[in-house]
C-alpha cells in the first residue's frame, strides 16, 4: 500500500496588542501576570504562510523559516509538535481518528515564511506559532481549541488564532488550561478601522521579548502594579470601548498603555529602551495631530522595538499619511522603503 504524502497550508495574520502582555509567571507553559487583547490583521496583510507536510519516508522532524532551516529542537516547537500529536493519539485512541488524517509515526516537514520583513521586528512570532499550530492540526485531524497550544509556542501567538478582536485571558489555573484567547468581537464588527505601520527602524531588537520580559519581572515595581491594579480595569474599558466603536476611548488606553508597558521597561534594571527618537517624534506628531482637531483622531502603539503601529478611522488616513510623508518625506533615490526614517508599510485593517 503506498501511502501519499500529507500537505497543508494555511496563513495566520499578525496582531497588534492594545493592551499589552508583558511578563510571565511560568515559563515553561507561557502563563502570563496579566491578561492582553490585540486586533488581529486581515488575512492578505502582515502574514504568515505554513506548509506542513508528513511522509513515511521523513527520517526527522524539520523546519525552514524563510527559506533557511532551523533548529527543530527549540523547546517551543517541541512543544507544540509534542501537544498536537498528543492530541492526535488521544483522538484516535478515543475512536475519533480524521479520516483523511497523517499518520502519527510520521515525520513532518514543516516551511514557514513571512510576507513581510522579519528584520523589521514585527510580531513575526506571534502569527508564525499561530500558522504553524493551525496547520500542524490540520494535517494530523485535530479540531477544537487550539489557542492554548499556540501560547506555547509563543504568548501572543494564542491571539492570532482568531480574528478581530482578541481577549488573552490570563487564567489562574497552574497548568494553564484557563489561559486561552477568546475573541471579543469579529473582524466585520468595526470596519471602520484601520492600521498604519510605520517601520522607524529595520534593525533587529536589541533584547527579545523573553529575556526583556524575565529581567522586568524580576527587577519592575512598576510592572507588578500595572499587572495587579491596572490591567484589570482597563481590560474592562477597552472591551466596552471597542463594543461601542467608541474610538476617542479606544485611541486613549491604547497609547497609554503602551506607554505604561515602555514604562515597565525603563523602571527595568538594568533599563530597556525600545523606543528611539523616531518613535519619540512619531508620538509627538500623534498628539500634537489630536490636538490640533480637538479630538483623538489617531493612537500610536508600540511592541519591543521602535516601530509604531497607527490606529485611526478609514476617513482620517489621507490627511494622516501626506503628515507623515511631509515630516519624514520618502527618499527620491530608489532606495528601499526600509532605509528612510520612518516609512509607510501597510494601509489598512
Ligand atoms: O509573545 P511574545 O513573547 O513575542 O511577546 C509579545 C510582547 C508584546 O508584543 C510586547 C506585547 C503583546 O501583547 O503582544
Amino acid at each position: 500500500r503506498t501511502e501519499q504524502p500529507h500537505i497543508v497550508t494555511c496563513t495566520a495574520p499578525v496582531n497588534i496588542a492594545v493592551i499589552k502582555y508583558w511578563g510571565k509567571r511560568n515559563e515553561d507553559i507561557i502563563l502570563p501576570i496579566n491578561s492582553s487583547l490585540s486586533v488581529t490583521l486581515h488575512q492578505d496583510q502582515l502574514k504568515t504562510t505554513t506548509t506542513v507536510a508528513t511522509s513515511r519516508s521523513f527520517q526527522e522532524d524539520r523546519i525552514w523559516l524563510n527559506g533557511k532551516e532551523e533548529d527543530i529542537t527549540h523547546p517551543r516547537l517541541q512543544s507544540c509538535l509534542r501537544e498536537i500529536r498528543r492530541l492526535a493519539r488521544k483522538r484516535r485512541n478515543d475512536g475519533d481518528s480524521g479520516v483523511d488524517s497523517a499518520s502519527l509515526s510520521h515525520k513532518v516537514h514543516i516551511c514557514s515564511v513571512n510576507n513581510f520583513p522579519t528584520a523589521a521586528g514585527l510580531a513575526s512570532s506571534a502569527a508564525g506559532f499561530a500558522c504553524l499550530v493551525y496547520s500542524l492540526a490540520r494535517v494530523f485531524g485535530v479540531e477544537g481549541e487550539l489557542s492554548g497550544i499556540a501560547r506555547q509556542g509563543s504568548g501572543s501567538a494564542c491571539r492570532s488564532m482568531y480574528g478581530g478582536f482578541v481577549q488573552w485571558i490570563m487564567g489562574n489555573k497552574e497548568d494553564g488550561k484557563d489561559s486561552l484567547a477568546q475573541q471579543v468581537e469579529p473582524e466585520t464588527h468595526w470596519p471602520e478601522l484601520r492600521i498604519l505601520v510605520l517601520v522607524a527602524s529595520a534593525e533587529r531588537k536589541p533584547v527579545g521579548s523573553t529575556s526583556g520580559m524575565q529581567t522586568s519581572v524580576k527587577t519592575s515595581c512598576l510592572l507588578k502594579h500595572r499587572a495587579e491594579s491596572v490591567v484589570p480595569g482597563r481590560m474592562v474599558e477597552m472591551t466596552e470601548a471597542i463594543r461601542k466603536k467608541d474610538f476617542a476611548a479606544f485611541a486613549e488606553l491604547t497609547m497609554k498603555d503602551s506607554n505604561q508597558f515602555h514604562a515597565t521597561c525603563l523602571d527595568t534594571y538594568p533599563p530597556i529602551f525600545y523606543l528611539n527618537h523616531v518613535s519619540q517624534q512619531i508620538i509627538s506628531l500623534v498628539h500634537r495631530y489630536n490636538k490640533h482637531y480637538g479630538e483623538t483622531r489617531v493612537a500610536y502603539t508600540f511592541d519591543a522595538g521602535p516601530n509604531a503601529v497607527i490606529f485611526t478611522l478609514q476617513q482620517h488616513v489621507p490627511e494622516f499619511v501626506h503628515m507623515v510623508q511631509y515630516f519624514f518625506p520618502p527618499e527620491t533615490n530608489g532606495a528601499e522603503q526600509v532605509n528612510q526614517d520612518a516609512c509607510i508599510l501597510l494601509g489598512s485593517f
